[in-house]
């Protein structure tokens, strides 16, 4: 492993699957002791710890789902207490406000988590129902008022939009709700229908594409004029509050994943060239409770680097510097000089930084598509 490392955690269930999800979720029968869920996420962390020479402790942590906030306090814990964290390091963990009632904030916080990511998605009933949510908009602004009165300082709202059958004032209105909060971070991402979903299946009638940029559009002026600055295509941060967990994926940074279906990602040297490899877990919970130790590990080609840097380090705004690209695939930047001018010469990313200009973060597929061999 190279440089800062930062752990994912997941927690793969959820009280009913949400029809626009690809997460590895799963519906939970009954409220579970998640006692033998723990100790496979410990044991996951010694074998990947031992295998891959892990020595550094964690720059930040991420519980995410799945529902984490389902996970007993005393669990979580347990977890984090079994995790080499660095002091300070950002400890964030996923909050469904249909969990609530079962969330006891103040052990979250005694357990090491400070920052909450609650996915509020939208503040319209009826739109909370169309997506399959399990609570209603007031118990969202309850679950962030109790937040913060019980110490939480950092705290993420999701917010979805381009929402089956959404108007433009609809979509305001959530922002402005949102705002209304004060959270220290925004995500506000636009509804994707994923595959093998229930909405691919049972598409519903999404806005039309004026809708949708006119959404977009005032959205962004909305959020700016609010004071948060957005730093990557869905991510919009009060100063100094940026998630830096999600900072690091996006510059190609490495992490280890635990949990069942986690993904992580680690680099090393060998023989002087730089390898990037990519880990997943057994998905399925039944399999991972059985098997923690199992970590399928494949190496990223060499050809491959340029595009999956690309993909995640074009999504922030500033994006990241040239030398960047060199230290984290170890491939030279000539490598991909000739595909970044001709993008250059066309006004979609700057010629010093390895960013898009504004204009190309709105073609960011097709930047990205530039780099597949
Ligand atoms: C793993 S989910 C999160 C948290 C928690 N399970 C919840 O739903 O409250 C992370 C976030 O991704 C967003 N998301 C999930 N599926 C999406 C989709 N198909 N399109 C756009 N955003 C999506 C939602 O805003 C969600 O809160
Ligand atoms: S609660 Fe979150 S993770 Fe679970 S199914 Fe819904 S969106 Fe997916």
């Amino acid at each position: 492993m190279l440089g800062q490392c930062a752990l994912y955690i997941h927690f793969p269930w959820c009280i009913v699957k949400c029809p626009y999800c690809d997460f590895n979720s799963h519906p939970l029968k009954e409220r579970t002791d998640f006692a033998d869920y723990t100790t496979a996420l410990i044991k996951d962390w010694q074998s990947q710890q031992a295998n891959f020479n892990l020595t550094e402790s964690f720059a930040s942590v991420f519980v995410g789902g799945g529902t984490p906030s389902l996970f007993d306090p005393k669990n979580l814990h347990q977890t984090l207490s079994a995790m080499p964290i660095a002091p300070g390091a950002e400890v964030t963990m996923e909050l469904n406000p249909g969990t609530a009632e079962y969330t006891l904030f103040q052990d979250t916080l005694k357990a090491g988590v400070n920052r909450l990511s609650i996915g509020a998605q939208s503040f319209d009933n009826h739109a909370l129902k169309r997506l399959g949510r399990i609570h209603r908009a007031d118990e969202t602004v309850t679950a962030f008022e109790l937040a913060r009165k019980d110490g939480f300082s950092n705290i993420n709202l999701d917010i979805m939009w381009g929402l089956p059958g959404q108007t433009v004032t609809q979509a305001m209105t959530d922002l402005d709700t949102a705002i209304a909060l004060e959270p220290d971070h925004i995500s506000w991402y636009q509804l994707t229908i994923e595959a093998k979903t229930e909405f691919s299946r049972r598409t519903p009638l999404l806005p039309v594409d004026a809708t949708l940029a006119e959404i977009e559009a005032r959205g962004l002026d909305k959020l700016a004029l609010a004071g948060y600055a957005r730093y990557e295509v869905s991510a919009f941060t009060k100063p100094g509050k940026h998630c830096q967990h999600n900072v690091n994926y996006w510059s190609f940074g490495d992490y280890v994943g635990i949990g069942a279906g986690a993904h992580g990602k680690l680099s090393s040297r060998q023989s002087g060239t730089l390898r990037v490899s990519r880990t997943t877990k057994f998905s399925q919970p039944r399999r991972y409770l059985q098997s923690p130790q199992v970590t399928q590990k494949t190496t990223v080609a060499q050809d491959q680097l340029p595009v999956e840097f690309m993909l995640n380090a074009l999504r922030q705004v500033d994006g990241v510097s040239l030398e960047h690209f060199s230290n984290a695939t170890g491939l030279p930047w000539r490598t991909v000089e000739d595909t970044w001018e001709a993008l250059a010469d066309r006004g979609l990313v700057q010629e010093n930084q390895c960013a898009t200009t504004a204009l190309g973060l709105r073609y960011l597929d097709t930047i990205v598509a530039e780099f597949l061999v």
